[in-house]
């Protein structure tokens, strides 16, 4: 029996869907705990490409249990949509669940989300406009609207009336925007709770049970450390718990169970979105890595900023998140540089590394180290790698003094080199 986590180490998009993918070979039970649809993980099995939103990566597979925890934030119009394409692709749903204590995405969430992106201008944060910052607002303001809200009639009726009331107030008087009907909500989302009912349970009791009976449990991250809302580059970050912690106010899962917790970080780095990001590279080389890593958001199609790897924010991952070991993928893409930048601390920065980092007033410092010109796409043994990816690799490992157990060398379930 084994309780894994597998969380962003970065600014999301490290490959947590692959590499969840992967480990879920041997899960019973995969389950995400934090995010909602912002959230976009591939993973791509043989010729098939699925690109996964809010479900868990283990649909692909048709016996393991996929949950959604009472962290995530749920649209429940785009789970559906999401259900519909998969099923459609042959998955099945037999044993996917849905936390009754999860909270509603309604469309004044993502309106409100629009709106005040808009109002931002250049301040603005750079969301993916699905409603999830004001989701969780309202979570927070004890005005939110749960799943075992929505699939009861009645009480529906009565939260969407009372809190639609408010939030037309604030479309029509400080927006000056037109005001929602109730009648289409109302239409609109209980249609949608008789097709999501069947699938709605207390999930943090069926994860008890399933602990009970020595089954592995891993939870998948989405988005990654440098976003979260208490340790990321606030406030461009997201509204919720992506880092370790939020497993287990996200899952109804206690930290006593859990045996290891896995880092997912890319061999170099990326952001879609605004904030700092102080190894950003504004050239050829910026360039390079996001055609070659293929650097475009998968919910939103923007392209990722991309830059060097930046090792001081990969250890305050380490730390805040208590990593017990990393993957680090991508490292395939690094293939056919002469030489490769690291950055290793930030100019006139004795105290606090990691929040000069996050903050980006800092100018990184960096240390060089050779490339290699082989592809080493789709190799599975370390020695075989160049002595130069070698020395990479173990550079990283060092720093961060956690060991690398899996090093990502494609995009593909197979291109991974497992070293435990
Ligand atoms: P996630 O949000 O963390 O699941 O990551 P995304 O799916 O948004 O982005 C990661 C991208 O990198 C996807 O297109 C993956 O197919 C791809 N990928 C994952 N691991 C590797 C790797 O080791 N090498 C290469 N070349 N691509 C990878
Ligand atoms: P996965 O799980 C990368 C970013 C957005 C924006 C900020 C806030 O695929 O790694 P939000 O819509 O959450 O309010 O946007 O967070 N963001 C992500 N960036 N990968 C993600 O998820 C992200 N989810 C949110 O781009 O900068
Ligand atoms: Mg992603």
């Amino acid at each position: 029996m084994a309780v894994k986590i597998v969380v962003g180490a970065q600014w999301g998009d490290e490959g947590k869907g692959k590499v969840t993918d992967k480990l879920a070979e041997t899960a019973d039970y995969v389950v995400r705990f934090s995010g909602g649809n912002n959230a976009g993980h591939t993973v791509i099995v043989e010729d098939d490409k699925y690109e996964l939103h809010l479900i868990p990566s283990s649909i692909l597979y048709p016996n393991k249990k996929s949950v959604i925890g009472n962290g995530v934030v749920i649209d429940p119009l785009a789970l559906i949509s999401e259900m519909e394409g998969l099923k459609e692709r042959g998955l099945s749903f037999d044993n996917f669940y849905i936390s009754e204590q999860a909270h509603v995405v309604m469309p004044y969430h993502k309106e409100f989300d629009g709106l005040e992106e808009k109002r931002k201008g250049d301040n603005k944060i750079g969301t993916t406009k699905k409603g999830i910052g004001p989701a969780y607002t309202d979570k927070v303001a004890r005005r939110g609207i749960r799943v075992c809200d929505l699939i009861n009639e009645d009480k529906f009726k009565k939260k969407l009336d009372n809190v639609l009331e408010y939030k037309n107030l604030i479309l029509d008087k400080v927006y000056n925007e037109k005001k929602l009907s109730y009648e289409n909500i109302l239409e609109q989302y209980l249609k949608a709770a008789e097709i999501l009912k069947p699938y709605v349970t207390d999930t943090s009791k069926l994860l008890d049970e399933a602990y009970k009976n020595d089954k592995n449990i891993f939870f998948e991250g989405a988005q990654g450390t440098l976003l979260d809302i208490d340790y990321g580059s606030y406030p461009y970050v997201t509204s919720s718990n992506p880092t370790a912690g939020g497993v287990c106010t996200g899952s109804g899962f206690g930290p006593t169970r859990i045996d290891d917790i896995i880092g997912v970080a890319k061999a170099y780095l990326t952001r879609v979105g605004a904030g700092p990001f102080p190894t950003e590279l504004f050239n050829e080389m910026g360039t390079f890595l996001q055609e070659k890593g293929h650097e475009y958001g998968v919910t939103t199609g923007r392209a990722r900023r991309c830059g060097w790897l930046d090792l001081p924010l990969l250890k305050y991952a380490v730390r805040v998140n208590g990593l017990t070991e990393l993957v680090l993928t991508k490292v395939d893409v690094l293939s056919g540089l002469e030489e490769i930048k690291v950055c290793t601390s930030y100019k006139g920065d004795s105290c606090n590394i990691s929040q000069a980092g996050l903050q980006g007033d800092n100018e990184p410092i960096y240390e060089i180290y050779p490339g290699w010109n082989k592809d080493i796409k789709g190799i599975q043994d370390f020695n075989k790698l160049p002595s130069e990816a070698q020395k990479f690799i173990n550079m990283i490992e060092k720093e961060i003094e956690i060991p690398i157990t899996v090093i990502g060398t494609g995009p593909e379930r197979e291109d991974a080199i497992i070293r435990k």
